[in-house]
């Protein structure tokens, strides 16, 4: 039932965009939609910077900076942002001046960061490894990017900035990271002075996303195949020549073919992504991760919030069990605000719910917008109406009212 309605709906994409030659008549085009973040930053009008930081397993990822603005007289503190699944750094840019959340962030006086999980479009490098020719580069989920990349680029970026403290404001993965870092080395509790989590995901028990249903199918026989999983998929661009090449015969239609396949179904919605926005988005998705991460979020919504799946034998070995236990969330004392949508594919507000009754300092705030899709968190137009006021009121006052 889930396969045929996948199926169906890979044949009803491939009609739309094999029928029609020009992609630019189905996404129009934009002179932002090429641009790395800091050409982007730079279009747009603000000053960013590229740093890179290497964790502690060899991986050097690739973490963005909004310095405080020259009209600002101090800083107001700094603020992570954090991407989800799929995704890079770009989505805080890329609704543009007075929308993204980063811009929004940078013109209320806040030193703003930006990093970039491994393997990403940006983090595709490694002290050892090569990503175009060793597959254990590819070797790693979420639970690498948590326990690895998240604390190398919070300790990076408290260093820099010689703050005790940041604030965070993460999209989807980037929320499930930092609860799996808390769980797992609670010292990073003290570290965050408040997490906002953007349509988190933890369970997945109600998320009817495609995609996710897709994962959820693969992974038991996937998971077995084990070394098999170590290899790169939804890589920006590449994939899309061979998805497109391999559905219409030809390279033409080239980079949106993924794209379109990602956020057909992940509830984008086209009164939010504004026609201006949506070539930029659709020129920068997705970002690529590797095999192994994309089964992991199938685990994810077949076991709960999780460990990593092994297989039933090597389970046994790990954990002493024949599936893996969940994440002991118990150990998370940082204070979190959740925002959630009643149209979110992916984050169903009655597993955001149940994440936030294991959490201790959390609250949950619905929109009152029942059309808001899990994209439209990072690439709406209401962003500045919905989201980023509770946020700099949080952030201000440690008060807000749920728009
Ligand atoms: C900067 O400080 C001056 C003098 O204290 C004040 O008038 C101005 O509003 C401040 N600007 C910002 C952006 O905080
Ligand atoms: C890899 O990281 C180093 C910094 O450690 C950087 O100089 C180099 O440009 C990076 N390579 C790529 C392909 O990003
Ligand atoms: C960093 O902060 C400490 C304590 O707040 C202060 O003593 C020190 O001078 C600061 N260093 C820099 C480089 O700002
Ligand atoms: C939640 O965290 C905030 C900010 O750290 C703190 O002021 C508040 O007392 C905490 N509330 C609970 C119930 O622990
Ligand atoms: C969320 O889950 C409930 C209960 O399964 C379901 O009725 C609802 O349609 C889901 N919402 C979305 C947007 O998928």
């Amino acid at each position: 039932m889930n396969l045929l309605y996948a199926v169906s709906l890979l044949y009803a994409i491939h009609t739309v965009l094999c029928d029609d030659n020009s992609i630019a008549s189905l996404f129009g085009t934009s002179p932002r939609q090429d641009l790395n973040f800091v050409e982007l930053a730079k279009y747009d009008g603000y000053t960013a910077e590229k740093h890179y930081v290497t964790t502690e397993d060899g991986y050097i990822l690739g973490l963005f900076r909004l310095p405080i603005k020259a009209s600002c007289n101090a800083s107001k503190g700094v603020i992570m942002f954090f991407h989800g699944l799929y995704l890079s750094a770009d989505d805080c840019l890329i609704p543009g001046p007075g929308k993204a959340h980063c811009y929004v962030y940078a013109d209320n006086c806040y030193d703003i960061w930006a990093p970039n999980v491994r393997g990403n479009f940006y983090s595709r490098n490694h002290t050892t490894y090569n990503p175009d020719s060793d597959s254990k580069f590819w070797d790693f989920s979420v639970d690498q990017m948590a326990l690895y990349d998240l604390p190398a680029a919070i300790d990076y970026v408290l260093a820099e900035t010689n703050e005790t403290q940041l604030s965070y404001v993460a999209h989807s993965q980037g929320v499930s990271m930092l609860l799996i870092l808390c769980a797992k080395k609670p010292e990073y509790n003290a570290k965050i002075k408040v997490g906002f989590g953007l349509s988190p995901t933890a369970w997945l028990d109600h998320s009817r996303f495609i995609i996710i249903k897709l994962q959820s199918i693969l992974a038991p026989g996937l998971t077995l195949t084990d070394n098999l999983l170590n290899v790169e998929v939804l890589k920006r661009n590449g994939l899309v020549n061979n998805a497109a090449e391999l559905l219409c015969g030809t390279t033409d239609l080239a980079y949106p073919f993924c794209s379109v396949l990602i956020f057909a179904v992940l509830g984008y919605n086209k009164f939010q992504i504004t026609d201006d926005v949506l070539p930029v988005v659709v020129g920068h998705i997705p970002s690529g991760t590797s095999l192994r991460n994309f089964i992991r979020w199938g685990q994810i919504q077949n076991n709960g919030f999780s460990e990593y799946d092994y297989g039933l034998v090597k389970n046994l070995v790990t954990y002493k069990k024949r599936s893996p236990p969940l994440y002991d969330l118990s150990p998370i004392t940082m204070p979190w605000v959740l925002f959630a949508s009643e149209n979110d594919y992916v984050a169903n507000v009655t597993d955001v719910k149940y994440l936030a009754s294991k959490l201790k300092n959390v609250s949950v705030c619905v929109l009152s917008d029942t059309t808001f899709g899990h994209l439209d968190f990072i690439y709406g137009k209401d962003i500045p109406n919905y989201l980023t006021p509770p946020i700099l009121s949080y952030l201000e006052t440690g008060a807000y009212t749920c728009p």
